[in-house]
């Protein structure tokens, strides 16, 4: 695979392939920018260059139909504000006669955003048509968006047929730290894994456990766990017929020599609410109309223990229901551990990167991945249609 440090870009008409896909409220207001701040690197670079830019990106699912509610202009004046007021040019449609004609007239110095690529089904279809269009608009692809390149879509995939591509510095980011965790950890290595549901997140916890050393479940999959260690769980969320496929991990973890943790304490609620009544109890203590909410704070002593002297630390979802202050603590716990740890830490998933924001903790972290679902299918071991398509070049 090429990377912007590898091609020629001066003076060029460049696209690039961003993930803007961030979350907005009911105004348009953009909640979390990270995902548009990650991508300045690169767009800093390519002005340096004095290359004109083209920026493409889909948001959110509006599956083939032009919806304003998806549209990126509020993307386009939210990084216009983030490079001090530059403008930002902004093309109705991402393709089509408008389009090719804003493309054709950038100069060199100028950005041009278009609208959402999944206002055409092409995209998601991987249409050699469409990308074909896309590619037409540029001399080179810069990919910078792996956070869609688990999607074999059009201006990820197909693209890379009609217009070299190279990837972007964010891309390349995203590579380093999460290949070095899965393929050369220094050690001890520790996986977090967190997050309601263990169906989620299989195919990760499976793939870890043939390279970690220490491998923590918490959250509200930990719970599938516990019932398959024989446990009463109570209104707790457990997933019944992932019981064995929990007893299975188990069993591999200790064929593998993995340390595995488990909870032995939870916070309990009467209530699925923010103001449930709450109590904390040892694991065989789980009252039969409570479910567990959180981990204890012996479970949290015992997670940030095994935090200590690890060298390389993966995390990935909330140890509770993060949403709710009340059954944030152990979330929380897991955050300043994982800060604390002097490890090389990559941290992937909403609520995990918002406990560490919260806690002002982020710069501690080496790598805060912008991928949500790449960063677990990279995890899983799979290949990514969108890097595939770098590599093949
Ligand atoms: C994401 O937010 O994970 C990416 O932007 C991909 O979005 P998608 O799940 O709608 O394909």
């Amino acid at each position: 695979k090429k990377s912007l440090n590898d091609v020629w870009v001066s003076g060029k008409k460049v696209l690039v392939r961003v993930d803007y896909n961030v979350p907005m409220d009911k105004q348009g207001k953009i909640t979390d920018d990270t995902r548009i701040r990650a991508t300045i690197p690169t767009l800093e670079f390519l002005l340096a260059k004095n290359a004109a830019i083209i920026l493409a990106s889909h948001l959110g699912r509006p599956k083939g139909k032009v919806a304003p509610e998806f549209s990126l202009r509020p993307v386009a004046q939210k990084l216009s504000q983030l490079l001090y007021g530059r403008e930002i040019l902004f093309a109705p449609d991402c393709v089509g006669p408008e389009a090719e004609k804003m493309a054709a007239e950038l100069k060199p110095g100028q950005i041009l955003m278009l609208e959402n690529l999944r206002f055409h089904a092409e995209e998601e279809k991987n249409d050699p048509e469409f990308a074909k269009q896309l590619a037409g608009l540029a001399e080179l692809l810069v990919n910078d968006a792996f956070g869609v390149s688990h999607r074999a879509h059009a201006s990820v995939h197909g693209i890379t047929r009609y217009i070299p591509a190279v990837s972007g510095f964010l891309m390349d980011r995203e590579l380093l730290f999460l290949g070095q965790a899965v393929t050369a950890p220094s050690r001890p290595f520790v996986a977090i894994i967190g997050g309601a549901k263990v169906s989620d997140k299989i195919g990760v916890i499976e793939n870890l456990l043939s390279k970690v050393d220490t491998l923590i479940i918490g959250g509200g999959m930990a719970n599938t766990f516990l019932a398959a260690q024989g446990y009463q769980t109570g209104k707790s969320l457990v997933e019944g017929d992932k019981v064995d496929l929990a007893k299975e991990l188990m069993a591999t973890a200790k064929t593998k020599g993995v340390n595995l943790l488990l909870p032995e304490d939870v916070v309990v609620a009467d209530k699925f609410a923010a103001d449930a009544d709450r109590k904390t109890v040892a694991v065989d203590q789980i009252p039969a109309e409570w479910m567990a909410l959180d981990i204890g704070p012996a479970t949290a002593d015992k997670f940030a223990q095994a935090l200590k002297g690890a060298k390389t630390v993966v995390w990935n979802g909330p140890m509770g229901v993060f949403e709710f202050d009340a059954f944030a603590v152990g979330t929380e716990a897991v955050a300043k551990a994982v800060a604390a740890s002097g490890a090389k830490s990559i941290v992937g998933g909403g609520d995990s990167v918002a406990a560490l924001e919260k806690l002002n903790l982020a710069a501690k972290i080496t790598h805060i991945s912008t991928g949500g679902g790449a960063s677990l299918e990279f995890l899983e071991g799979k290949e990514l249609p969108g890097i595939a398509a770098l590599a093949d070049k």
